[in-house]
């Protein structure tokens, strides 16, 4: 069966690449952005950085910066007033990854009207809507260069999943220079989650021959900078290197999809609002140990592209280094149980039955190698707990 590949119509990569906004919305004739993002990125002097390099070209601009960590309804719906106040024809979303979903979900509902849960998986996205430029600030999401976004319904806390053309966006400024001053925390964080969306992107079922290999190059630069972004934060190698993996990471997954953790990962995420990436990364070597017998040659090839296994090492041993490495990191960047994070046994137990369900819903654990019953993560979700 034949791959349908999204991507970005353009991507500015490398140090600076920030400067080259001007010459990027020249090139798509665009002229009014609304610029989206959070208070901390709209204090810290980013924003500034790029609403200047705007001004400089003559492009009239606003800003809406009211974004929070994981998107909810409620603030699209607030960003989506603020569009309708003025002629804007775009939207550049700079940040982490949640301004960047919130742009892509207020230019969907924008588009399309109705409610954010009209557009979720699997339903379409009829319109296309105003064009995004996204920058990203952490290394990180992938969403710069993914056709996903992640928002969580304010009315039942559900995290839902929306894809499409629609959420891909138009250009990208990959720029690792904007995440020099990433605390180690976000840094350990976010890397998990790229790490995760490579491994996961090479193990679905809708894996590709174009996906493989930016998997597999993710991986490798994943692996081997983390820990050096991680202790050392102002190394430009480490973080170019991260940088570069989280997009490719994404340009992955968003065309081979991601698989089960992400889909247990939400849930998570959405009830006890546990970073994206620490949710991940809870979960990830425990997944991994329960998926790699359905696909003990694709596991292999992740412990050899991370570096963790020799070429010439049989699947078996080699995905048991992977299972090693992989708590190993979880170790070094010191990633807690859910129980150690301060999860309530009680809440955690009584909410299985449900987040199993979304898990399930999110359509994400259909592209495992091997596709658990909702018995199956609830036994899985207990024995991550900790
Ligand atoms: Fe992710």
């Amino acid at each position: 069966m034949a791959a349908l590949i999204t991507t970005p119509r353009l991507l500015s990569i490398g140090g600076g690449a920030l400067g080259e906004l001007p010459a990027l919305m020249a090139r798509l004739g665009l002229k009014q952005p609304l610029t989206v993002t959070d208070p901390f990125i709209a204090g810290c002097g980013i924003l500034d950085e790029a609403t200047s390099l705007l001004t400089g070209a003559g492009l009239a601009w606003g800003v809406f910066q009211d974004t929070v960590s994981d998107p909810t309804t409620e603030v699209i719906a607030a960003g989506v007033e603020r569009l309708k106040e003025a002629a804007y024809d775009s939207l550049v979303a700079i940040g982490g990854g949640s301004p960047i979903d919130t742009a892509k979900g207020m230019s969907v509902l924008h588009a399309n009207g109705g409610a954010m849960r009209d557009y979720k998986v699997p339903n379409d996205i009829p319109k296309m809507g105003l064009p995004i430029i996204a920058i990203p600030t952490t290394a990180g999401t992938g969403s710069e260069v993914t056709r996903f976004t992640v928002i969580t319904d304010t009315e039942t806390d559900e995290k839902m999943l929306i894809a499409g053309v629609a959420c891909c966006p138009t250009a990208a400024i990959v720029d690792f220079e904007l995440t020099l001053t990433m605390p180690l925390r976000l840094t350990a964080d976010t890397g998990i989650d790229s790490l995760t969306h490579a491994i996961e992107a090479y193990v679905s079922k809708r894996a590709n021959p174009y996906t493989d290999g930016m998997a597999k190059n993710a991986m490798g630069l994943i692996a081997k900078h983390i820990r050096t972004a991680c202790a050392e934060p102002q190394n430009r190698a480490a973080r170019e290197a991260m940088m570069l993996g989280a997009t490719t990471a994404g340009m992955a997954f968003s065309n081979a999809s991601v698989a089960l953790v992400h889909g247990m990962s939400r849930p998570i995420g959405a009830f006890f609002h546990v970073p994206h990436g620490l949710s991940n990364a809870m979960l990830l070597p425990e997944i991994t140990a329960f998926s790699a017998p359905a696909a003990l040659d694709r596991y292999a090839d992740c412990a050899r592209a991370m570096g963790v296994a020799e070429e010439g090492e049989g699947s078996q041993a080699a995905v048991a280094r992977l299972l090693d490495a992989l708590r190993a990191l979880n170790d070094d960047l010191k990633v807690p149980s859910p129980k150690d994070y301060g999860i309530s046994k009680a809440r955690y137990d009584e909410l299985l039955p449900t987040m199993a369900f979304q898990a399930i819903a999110s359509g994400s654990p259909a592209n495992n190698p091997r596709v658990p019953s909702q018995d199956e993560i609830i036994d899985l979700y207990r024995r991550v707990y900790g």
